[in-house]
């Protein structure tokens, strides 16, 4: 490759912050929402997206970004097609992995855990909430299917467009919500010459979570 910088010598020191087991807490989902709350107030751009990774019945692992679009005391809410190309691995395989990013505070967020559908009712809310192209975008798309052409997907858009003329656009069946519900989440925060700090919360068989340091 030519390229004008050499890849190898990219390299960044992180300076930022350090990460202690009294900051962290004792509770994952508390100490996650604090970390995103500092990211939106840092206006780091899409803070929601997160690497999402299946695997699928051959164990080839898959990964790609989805927006994260809800958060509880369960876990981690993303929306997809149901018939894609994940839904099919997470069907064969409910165990996933989620990574966030948030590159300007120099943070890693690494989420395991088991994934299951949302309940119906959650899905139609949230569906109904999203802007009308996006819902006919949904009953357009045959996800992660191979297609000739792109005319493929227009042709179809613009005949869901006729066949939901009034913009009252139902939820397909095959488009809705996963819940990741993590036993694993791991806070990394960058730290110079590589000495960064981890910390991981571990879900034990009594539901309660551990808090291990790693060594990075
Ligand atoms: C910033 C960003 C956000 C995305 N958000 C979603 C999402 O929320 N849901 C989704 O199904 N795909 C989303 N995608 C597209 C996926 O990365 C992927 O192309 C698509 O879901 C098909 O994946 P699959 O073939 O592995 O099922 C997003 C892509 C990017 C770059």
């Amino acid at each position: 490759m030519n390229n004008s910088v050499n890849i190898a010598d990219i390299r960044k020191d992180y300076k930022l912050a350090a990460l202690d087991e009294e900051t962290a807490g004792l509770d994952p989902f508390v100490f996650f929402s604090k970390w995103f709350s500092e990211a939106e107030a840092a206006q780091i751009t899409e803070i929601n997206a997160m690497t999402l990774a299946t695997v699928d019945i051959r164990m080839q692992p898959h990964a790609r970004i989805v927006l994260l679009k809800g958060l509880d005391s369960e876990g981690f809410v993303f929306f997809t097609n149901y018939e894609s190309a994940k839904g099919r691995e997470i069907e064969s395989s409910p165990h996933v992995a989620l990574v966030f990013f948030w590159k300007e505070l120099e943070r890693q967020v690494r989420i395991e855990g088991y994934i299951e559908k949302i309940d119906e009712a959650e899905s139609n809310a949230y569906f109904q909430s999203r802007p009308a192209g996006s819902r006919i975008g949904a009953w357009a798309s045959p996800q992660s299917k191979k297609i000739a052409h792109r005319s493929i997907i227009e042709l179809n858009y613009a005949k869901y467009q006729e066949e939901f003329p009034d913009l009252n656009i139902p939820r397909p069946e095959h488009w809705g919500g996963y819940r990741v519900m993590p036993h694993h989440i791991e806070f990394w925060q960058g730290r110079t010459s590589r000495m960064h700090d981890r910390i991981l919360f571990e879900k034990n068989d009594t539901g309660n979570w551990e808090r291990h340091r790693l060594a990075p």
